[in-house]
């Protein structure tokens, strides 16, 4: 991610981070997509899991959940507001640890047993360079998820995606901007379908589905 893609992405989420917050956690449907995605991680009890670009740690109690008292879940996030809500939704857990990183140079090492990382690709210059690295992170036969919002394919994605696009031009930081070299829904796209791509191809099982009218792209891949 370039240094201005990354400041403003910053201040953006620091800006929002409460009513981000509300959304992550209150949107209908939502808590039932952390699930899913979650169970796409195929963690066991003792496990460890990282979360990059965690945000205000939505996904975390149910990451949690699924390691439980002896596994080890991390957040990371380059967002410090964010991070403030996560902590405080985590504070209950001795073993979840929210740091504040660069997920594309995440500050941990491996092998981890899953890694997961919902609605932040859309964000960097090299979504498949970072789902590379990812991938390297995973130690054999751990998994790496991905969930992503993008164009419907569906024959009904028309009138969705003009919604999705009003969303998308609202959230994308910065707000203020009134002309893209190409339009945020384009680019979403474009980096969304490249870090799915390099899973499938990196990954030796592929579990892939969409929800949410096609918007919601999950795939989840098994790593050797
Ligand atoms: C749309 S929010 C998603 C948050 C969370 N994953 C969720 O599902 O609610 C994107 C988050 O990614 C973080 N982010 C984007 N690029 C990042 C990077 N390179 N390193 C760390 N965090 C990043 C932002 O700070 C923001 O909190």
């Amino acid at each position: 991610m370039t240094k201005t893609g990354s400041g403003d992405a910053q201040a953006f989420y620091g800006r929002w981070a409460q009513l981000y917050d509300l959304l992550a956690r209150k949107t209908p449907g939502i808590a039932t997509l952390r699930r899913r995605a979650t169970s796409a991680c195929r963690l066991e009890p003792g496990d460890t899991v990282v979360e990059m670009g965690c945000g205000t740690g939505a996904n975390l109690p149910f990451l949690r959940e699924a390691v439980g008292p002896e596994g080890a879940v991390v957040g990371i996030d380059f967002t410090e507001p964010v991070l403030r809500r996560a902590r405080d939704l985590t504070a209950p857990y001795e073993n979840v640890h929210v740091v504040r990183g660069d997920a594309t140079m995440p500050p941990i090492s491996g092998p981890v047993d899953a890694v997961i990382a919902t609605f932040v690709v859309g964000m960097l210059s090299d979504p498949d360079g970072a789902v590379d690295d990812w991938c390297e992170l995973v130690g054999s036969g751990g998994h790496l998820v991905l969930v992503n919002a993008a164009r419907s394919r569906r024959w009904y994605g028309p009138p969705v995606n003009a919604v999705f696009h009003a969303i998308t031009v609202l959230s994308t930081p910065p707000t203020t901007k009134l002309r893209y070299e190409k339009p945020p829904t384009e680019r979403l796209d474009e980096r969304i379908g490249k870090a799915h791509d390099e899973l499938r191809e990196n990954a030796v099982a592929v579990a892939h589905e969409t929800h949410a009218f096609g918007v919601v792209r999950l795939t989840g891949g098994r790593l050797e």
